[in-house]
Order: C-alpha cells, then sequence, then structure tokens
C-alpha cells in the first residue's frame, strides 16, 4: 500500500483516521518534502508567483472575552488598553494604500465601545476612500443581523478562527460563557451571507491531541473555508499557559497541503521569530503558502500592546521598511510582492 501522504496526494477526500496518520508524517522529511513540493505546485496553479499582502490594522485591544491562551484576555490587568479613534485608523489606511497595501484587516479584541452603528460608520468610509480595496474584518462572534450590517455597508471577508473544533478540547481553552456551537454557527452565517470567510487553530495549543487536530482539518473541510489561518500557539507571560510549549513545526506543512485553496490571510503568528530555526521566512515559503506576511500600515506604540502571544515580530518597525524589506526577500526567492486585494480564486 502506497504511503498516506501519497494517497493524500491522489486523493485529499480524507477522514478523521486517515488526517491522524497524515499528521503523523510529520516527522518523516520525505513525506514532508513531497506534500510541500504539491504545495508549491498547486500554490502556483491558482496564484502563479504573487504574493500577496494586507494591512493590519489592530484597532483595539479591549476585549469582553477571556480566552486562556490570549495575552488581551479581559483579565489580564497587566495589558494596557489601547483603541484607535476612526481618524487613526483613516490615517492607517491612508498610510497603507500609499505603500501599495490592496487588502485592509480591522482586527481587534471585542470591544464594546465598537457598536454596530460605529463599525459600519468605519466601513464605509474606508469603503468610499479606497473602493478598489478589500475590507476584512477580525472582530470576533456576532450576530447573523449584525454580520449583515457589516457586509452590506462594504465588508468583503471575515476573519474567525475555530480555534479547535473539538468541544472538550475547547472546554479547557475557554470559559464556561464561551461555546463552540455559537462559534462554529458564526462561520457558517458568515458564508450564507457571502463573505469570504478565514476559520483556523491554532497549533501546539494547550491539550491539543492529534486527533484534535484531525477534527479541525475535518471541520475545515465540511465549513470549506476562503482562508485558513492556521499559527503555533505561543505561550504569553500574563496567561495561565505561560509555561507551556508548542508543537513542533514540522507540521505546518501537512497542513498548508491540506488546503489545496486557500488565500490564507496569515496573522502574524504564522511568521513568528520563535520558530525553531529562526528563518520564518523559508519555512514560509517552503510550506507553500500563498501569501506573505501581514504589516501593518500604522507605526506607533499601540501595536506593542496589541500582543496575543509573546515575542511578536516588527512590532516597531515602520510598515515601510517592512514592505520594503518584504518585497525584496520575495524576490530574491523567484516570487512577485503585487498590489493587488488578493481574493480568494
Ligand atoms: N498563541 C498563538 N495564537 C494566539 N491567538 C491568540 N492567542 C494566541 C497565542 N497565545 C490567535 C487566536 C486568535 C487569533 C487572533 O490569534 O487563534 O483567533
Amino acid at each position: 500500500m502506497k504511503p498516506v501522504y501519497e494517497r493524500f496526494i491522489e486523493n485529499p477526500d480524507f477522514t478523521k483516521p486517515d488526517f491522524v496518520e497524515l499528521i503523523k508524517c510529520a516527522e518523516d522529511p520525505e513525506a514532508v518534502r513531497r506534500l510541500k513540493e504539491e504545495a508549491v505546485r498547486i500554490r502556483e496553479i491558482y496564484y502563479g508567483k504573487k504574493v500577496f499582502t494586507r494591512g493590519l490594522i489592530e484597532y483595539t485591544n479591549y476585549c469582553k472575552n477571556d480566552c486562556y491562551y490570549c495575552g488581551i484576555r479581559k483579565s489580564n490587568t497587566n495589558a494596557k488598553r489601547y483603541r484607535l479613534t476612526e481618524d487613526e485608523i483613516m490615517a492607517c489606511c491612508e498610510n497603507g494604500y500609499e505603500l501599495g497595501f490592496r487588502t485592509f484587516v480591522l482586527q481587534g479584541g471585542e470591544d464594546a465601545y465598537y457598536t454596530d452603528d460605529r463599525m459600519v460608520a468605519i466601513i464605509k468610509k474606508i469603503k468610499e476612500a479606497y473602493p478598489e480595496c478589500a475590507l476584512t474584518l477580525s472582530i470576533g462572534e456576532k450576530s447573523y443581523e449584525s454580520y449583515k450590517r457589516f457586509r452590506e455597508a462594504g465588508a468583503d471577508r471575515y476573519l474567525l478562527r475555530h480555534e479547535t473544533a473539538n468541544e472538550e478540547h475547547y472546554r479547557k481553552l475557554h470559559p464556561e460563557k464561551m461555546s463552540l456551537a455559537v462559534r462554529k454557527n458564526c462561520l457558517y452565517d458568515l458564508k450564507k451571507l457571502g463573505y469570504q470567510v478565514g476559520a483556523g487553530m491554532m497549533v501546539g495549543s494547550p491539550y491539543q491531541t492529534t486527533e484534535d487536530l484531525a477534527e479541525d482539518l475535518v471541520f475545515l473541510k465540511e465549513l470549506q473555508p476562503e482562508m485558513v489561518g492556521i499559527g503555533p500557539f505561543i505561550p504569553h507571560h500574563d496567561t495561565q499557559f505561560a509555561k507551556r510549549t508548542g508543537r513542533k513545526c514540522g507540521d505546518d506543512t501537512v497542513f498548508a497541503r491540506c488546503d489545496p485553496n486557500p488565500a490564507a490571510e496569515g496573522t502574524s503568528s504564522g511568521n513568528d521569530s520563535t520558530w525553531d530555526d529562526g528563518s520564518a521566512w523559508k519555512r514560509e515559503r517552503a510550506a507553500g503558502r500563498s501569501q506573505c506576511r501581514d504589516a501593518e500600515p500604522f507605526s506607533g506604540e499601540n501595536r506593542k500592546q496589541y500582543e496575543l502571544y509573546d515575542n511578536k515580530i516588527c512590532t516597531g518597525e515602520e510598515a515601510a521598511e517592512c514592505r520594503g524589506c518584504m518585497g525584496r526577500r520575495v524576490a530574491s526567492v523567484g516570487y512577485e510582492l503585487v498590489t493587488e486585494r488578493g481574493d480568494a480564486v
């Protein structure tokens, strides 16, 4: 019988036990080589040599939730809270546009200050000023009605990682108040409303088993999101998981191949300096991702405060410098940093 990764390459219609077997291949160098090769091949069919960037605007770190792993959880009294004003958000967009970003991502904690009315106003303002840009929201769980209003105001995409598809595992990472069923339902609502939807999970989060990861992949297959964000769990010093360590990063490769067609709107953890060989870029390329890292068109003190996990890269750098060096790195490996929206195809 052929090795599991060859079977997967031939027909990725896998069930949970197949995925368990596949994930275990992360230790096998030949499996990893084949899966990387295949990931690159498939990515190039859809996106050629293009690399898209996303202008991430982390506009508030106030959050009503208390996810045990997250640095901006409500009960972290050490977090220095901030929120950008509407004018500051618009200034981010202006700067970002100049730099060549054609997607803006409004990402924040679940902050009651930003009511639906306020969000709708900001969405409209951004879309009016930059009609050819895509606008992505990453602002957590809302009602169908709220999502509908944001969509009608002009939002194109929505990022909401499911975090884990397994009920028992979900309970170990989140307080009683939160619910996996609600989370999944939000994702289906977003799909119904015609957003390009991004789901995903952390790899190596506390108590996560290989079976849990396999369930995540089954869930992603069922949901069929346009984007998938998968990043390593990185302990944050002010959480109960401060002393935990993540999982080996070889797994990244397996996940990159599992979803052949995501316009992965990668968040910064996927290229964090805490990866063990310290060379995030090399791995990104090897893992066959279709996009490069986000860069925030906002250079200020606040960037440091939006700390979901420790050792975030590029926290103080100017977005302009960031994009410049990104462009050079991308070109050095035969790819092209483009000034485009980069929609899912
Ligand atoms: N390590 C890695 N990723 C984290 N996130 C939150 N906390 C951490 C952490 N400690 C991720 C979650 C969330 C996204 C915005 O950031 O997956 O959905």
